[in-house]
C-alpha cells in the first residue's frame, strides 16, 4: 500500500500555528483603516459588521468554495455506467458476509453520510472503535480514514468489505457473489469495457470510488459568501467566521473542505480526557510508527458538520458547541466564551451544502450460485438466537 508522504506532524503543526498567528486573520478590533470601504458604502452601514470587507478578503484567502462540477479522478475517469454501478454497490448489502450491511448502513446518504453512532456497529453487532466520518466531499480529503491510512477512495473501499467488525467478507467471496448475478456481470462489462476480467475486487472499489466522487455538497451559504454574495451569511455567522480565523481554527481547518487536508496532534495544548481521546487509539502512529505521530489524526472536513454528530474519532461528544469548546481548549489553549462558541457554531451551520439527491437503486436478484449469507455464531448463544 502506498501512502502520501507528508512532512512530520510537528513541522506541519508549527507551520499551521504560524499561519494561525500571522496569516490572514479575521477583523481585529481597532485595525480597521479609517478609509475602509465598509464604512464608505452607503446604505449598508447598519447591516455590514465592522471589518466586513477585510473579513471577506481574508476568508477568500483561506477557504475556497466547493465547485458545482464533479471532480476529475485522473486514474479513474467517471462514466455514467461506472457511477451507476458504484451507486448500486454502495447500497449492496450482499457485499457483506451477512447480507445485512452495506456502505450505506454506516454512511447513510439520508443522514449526511454518517450512522449517528458514537462508534460504528458492524458484523454480528460488533462495535468498532472509531466514529464513521462522512463520505460527503471525502473525495477532496488528502487521504482517507481518521489516520489517513488509505491513499484514496478506491483503496479505502477495499477495507470495510474485509474488516471483521464491519462487513466481514473476503475478496474471493465478493467476486463470486458479483459473478453469480448476471446483471452485475453485464454492468461491470459496461463500466470497464477495456478490462479482460471486468468483475474484480479492484473494479468493485473503482466503481464505488467513482460514485463517491459524485457525493459533493456545493451551494452552502458559506460557498455563496466566498463566491461574493456578502448577504449570504447573517451577522452572527460572520462573527463566527471572524472568530474561526482569528482564534486559529482555520490553521487546521482551511481550504476547500474546511479541513481534511493534513494531520495534527489531538491535544496540542491540553490532552483531552480518555472519554474523548481513548489512550489505546494512537491514530497516525499506527500508520507511520513515528513517535511524533502519536495521537495525531486527520483534521476532519467541517463541511456539513452540523449533520454529523457525534464528534471526534471517538464519537465522544454529541453537541457541536461542546466540540467547538473542546477544540478551543485542547488545540489552542483558548477558553472560548459561550458567546464565542455560539457564534462559531452558527458559522459551522452555514457550511451545510446541498445534499446529494440519490435515488435508491433497484438491486438485481441473487441466483442459485450466489454464496449464501452467514452470521458468525455468538460466543454464548442466548434465547432468541
Ligand atoms: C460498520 C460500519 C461501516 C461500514 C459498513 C462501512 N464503513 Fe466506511 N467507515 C466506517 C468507520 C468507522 C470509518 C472510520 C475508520 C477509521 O478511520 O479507522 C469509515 C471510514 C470511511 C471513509 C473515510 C472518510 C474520511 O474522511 O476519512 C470512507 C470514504 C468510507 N468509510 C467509505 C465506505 C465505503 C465505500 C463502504 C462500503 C464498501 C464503507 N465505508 C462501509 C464505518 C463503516
Ligand atoms: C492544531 C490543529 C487544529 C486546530 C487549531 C483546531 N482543530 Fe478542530 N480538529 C483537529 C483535529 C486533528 C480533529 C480531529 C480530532 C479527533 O477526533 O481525533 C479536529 C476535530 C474538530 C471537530 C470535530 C469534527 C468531527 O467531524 O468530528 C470540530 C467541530 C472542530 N475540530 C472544530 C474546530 C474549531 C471550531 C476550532 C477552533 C476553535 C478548531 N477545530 C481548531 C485539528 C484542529
Amino acid at each position: 500500500m502506498r501512502y502520501r508522504a507528508i512532512s512530520s506532524a510537528a513541522t506541519t503543526l508549527a507551520a499551521a500555528l504560524l499561519l494561525g498567528a500571522c496569516g490572514p486573520a479575521g477583523p481585529q478590533e481597532g485595525d480597521e483603516p479609517a478609509t475602509a470601504p465598509a464604512t464608505e458604502k452607503t446604505g449598508t452601514e447598519q447591516t455590514a459588521p465592522p471589518g466586513a470587507e477585510s473579513l471577506v478578503a481574508s476568508a477568500m484567502n483561506v477557504f475556497q468554495p466547493l465547485p458545482s462540477t464533479l471532480p476529475v479522478l485522473e486514474t479513474n475517469p467517471l462514466t455514467p455506467e461506472k457511477v451507476e454501478l458504484g451507486k448500486m454497490l454502495f447500497f449492496e448489502p450482499r457485499l457483506s458476509a451477512s447480507w445485512l450491511i452495506s456502505c450505506n448502513t454506516c454512511h447513510n446518504l439520508g443522514l449526511g453520510g454518517v450512522d449517528l453512532m458514537e462508534t460504528s456497529i458492524g458484523h454480528g453487532w460488533q462495535k468498532g472503535d472509531r466514529n464513521a466520518p462522512t463520505v460527503l466531499n471525502a473525495v477532496y480529503n488528502v487521504a482517507q480514514f481518521w489516520d489517513g491510512r488509505a491513499e484514496d477512495l478506491m483503496e479505502q473501499a477495499m477495507g470495510p468489505v474485509q474488516a471483521a467488525v464491519e462487513m466481514n467478507n473476503t475478496p474471493d467471496r465478493v467476486v463470486a457473489t458479483l459473478r453469480s448475478i448476471p446483471e452485475y456481470v453485464e454492468r461491470f462489462e459496461e463500466a470497464f469495457p477495456d478490462d479482460a476480467e471486468p468483475v474484480s475486487f479492484e473494479n468493485m472499489a473503482r466503481a464505488i470510488e467513482a460514485f463517491e466522487a459524485t457525493l459533493t455538497t456545493p451551494g452552502s451559504r458559506f460557498d455563496r459568501y466566498l463566491e461574493g454574495d456578502e448577504e449570504a451569511l447573517t451577522a452572527a455567522e460572520l462573527a463566527g467566521l471572524g472568530l474561526f480565523m482569528e482564534k486559529g481554527c482555520a490553521a487546521c481547518h482551511a481550504g476547500m473542505n474546511v479541513g481534511g487536508s493534513d494531520y495534527f496532534p489531538f491535544g496540542v495544548v491540553r490532552k483531552p480526557g480518555a472519554d474523548i481521546l481513548p489512550p489505546e487509539d494512537k491514530g497516525r502512529f499506527e500508520v507511520t510508527r513515528t513517535v511524533a505521530d502519536e495521537y495525531v489524526f486527520k483534521s476532519p472536513s467541517l463541511r456539513n458538520v452540523a449533520l454529523t454528530a457525534p464528534y471526534f474519532h471517538s464519537g465522544g461528544v454529541w453537541s457541536l458547541g461542546e466540540a467547538v469548546d473542546v477544540m478551543g481548549s485542547v488545540q489552542l489553549g483558548a477558553d472560548l466564551t459561550p458567546g464565542d462558541v455560539e457564534a462559531i457554531v452558527a458559522f459551522l451551520e452555514s457550511l451545510n451544502g446541498e445534499q446529494p439527491n440519490v435515488s435508491y437503486p433497484v438491486l438485481p436478484s441473487h441466483t442459485a450460485e450466489t454464496p449464501l449469507p452467514f452470521v458468525a455464531p455468538r460466543a454464548t448463544p442466548g434465547r432468541g438466537d
